[in-house]
């Protein structure tokens, strides 16, 4: 009989279950059901809704793992993702896991979401890395941090955020100001590949600064005065337009990580040989070969990400992670366990 931990995701618009052997970390079961047709004709995500589509699905896919429990697996503990996230959605996968810990006689582990995403990459890999940097990207984040040790969430260190607007959040405006739908990056890649990446000259945001810090809110008015010109002189945004005003955005967005990614490492006295991107935004191809190939040219370092099915938010991440925990012992009491909307790690 096989040990495994069940995990549980619900911090924005996916619903997700997964089941990981503990031993080997291979993912057993998995389940996501995401929800983003339904928040598309709002161009985001909206809470309440999320809250209501999330209670809908959970007992679905809790009813196909529990057949599977029944069978041939020994369940040891339950990871759940307790921060951060949407309030109205996170208690619901907390309340789902309660219940199970309840019911199972097995503990909980209470998981943070970011280091989820910082586990994205060793889904299926028994073999953790330490002393790496990551790229944070996603709907919520823009960070670029340091991985001292992997095992132990203290010994990350921030080494730049967003000032404003998160990368995948900028991807989504820009869709949503071309009435694209949502989310954004994939329909902005997808345009992009047939733009003209220099049609639009918007500048690079903070490449005067020394900081190392993010910023969208500038690139994003600079897209929206492309467009609102471009509406004074025809009436409809034609395709090509389109087209080429997503290629300028992402390369730009890029152009902005790669800056400030080479500012840290010429001034950093420390050597890295892998950088992750990790997140959403972390699915773009062009972002990932873009950013690969300018980090093994200018630095010898190797770039890894999780496999396209993981980028995005999945349970699978919450459940390597919480193999981690388990091993640790760092379970969590049922009547102490909380969410919080924010946090750093
Ligand atoms: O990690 P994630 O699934 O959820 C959060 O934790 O935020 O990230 C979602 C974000 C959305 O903003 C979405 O537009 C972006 O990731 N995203 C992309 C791509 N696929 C998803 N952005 C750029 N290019 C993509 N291919
Ligand atoms: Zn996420």
């Amino acid at each position: 009989v096989k040990n495994v931990i069940l995990s549980i995701e619900s911090s924005c618009d996916d619903t997700s279950i997964g089941l990981t052997e503990i031993e080997t970390v291979r993912p057993i079961f998995y389940r996501k059901v995401s929800q983003e047709l339904e928040h598309s004709a709002y161009g985001g995500v909206v809470p309440e809704l999320a809250s209501r589509l999330h209670i809908e699905i959970f007992p679905k896919l809790i009813k196909e793992v529990t057949i599977l429990l029944k069978n041939d697996f020994n369940l040891k503990a339950i990871a759940v993702t307790t921060e951060p996230g949407l309030s109205v959605t996170l208690i619901e996968g907390v309340v789902v896991a309660k219940a199970l810990s309840i019911s199972y006689g097995v503990p909980l582990i209470s998981v943070n979401h970011l280091v989820g995403h910082i586990y994205s990459t060793f889904i299926d890999e028994v073999e953790l890395k330490n002393n790496f940097l990551t790229l944070l990207v996603s709907g919520g984040h823009t960070q670029l941090i340091k991985i001292e040790n992997i095992l132990y969430k203290d010994s990350f260190k921030v080494i730049g955020s967003s000032l404003d607007d998160s990368l995948g959040e900028s991807f989504d405006k820009v869709a949503k100001m071309l009435n694209l739908g949502y989310p954004g990056g994939p329909i902005i890649e997808k345009l992009a590949l047939n733009g003209n990446e220099n049609r639009f000259n918007f500048s690079v945001p903070l490449s005067q600064s020394s900081k190392i810090a993010f910023s969208y809110s500038g690139l994003k008015n600079s897209v929206r005065l492309a467009i609102e010109k471009e509406k004074s002189l025809n009436s409809t945004l034609n395709e090509q337009f389109i087209c080429d005003l997503s290629a300028s955005f992402q390369k730009v967005a890029t152009d902005h990580i790669l800056q400030k990614i080479k500012k840290y490492l010429k001034n950093s006295h420390n050597k890295f040989e892998y950088l992750s991107i990790v997140g959403g935004v972390s699915a773009n191809k062009y972002i990932r070969e873009k950013i690969s190939s300018f980090l093994k040219n200018k630095f010898n370092i190797t770039t890894i990400y999780p496999k396209i099915e993981y980028c995005s938010d999945n349970a699978l991440m919450i459940g390597r992670y919480g193999v981690e925990l388990y091993k640790q012992k760092k379970f969590s009491e049922l009547n102490e366990i909380n969410i919080k909307t924010k946090s750093i790690f």
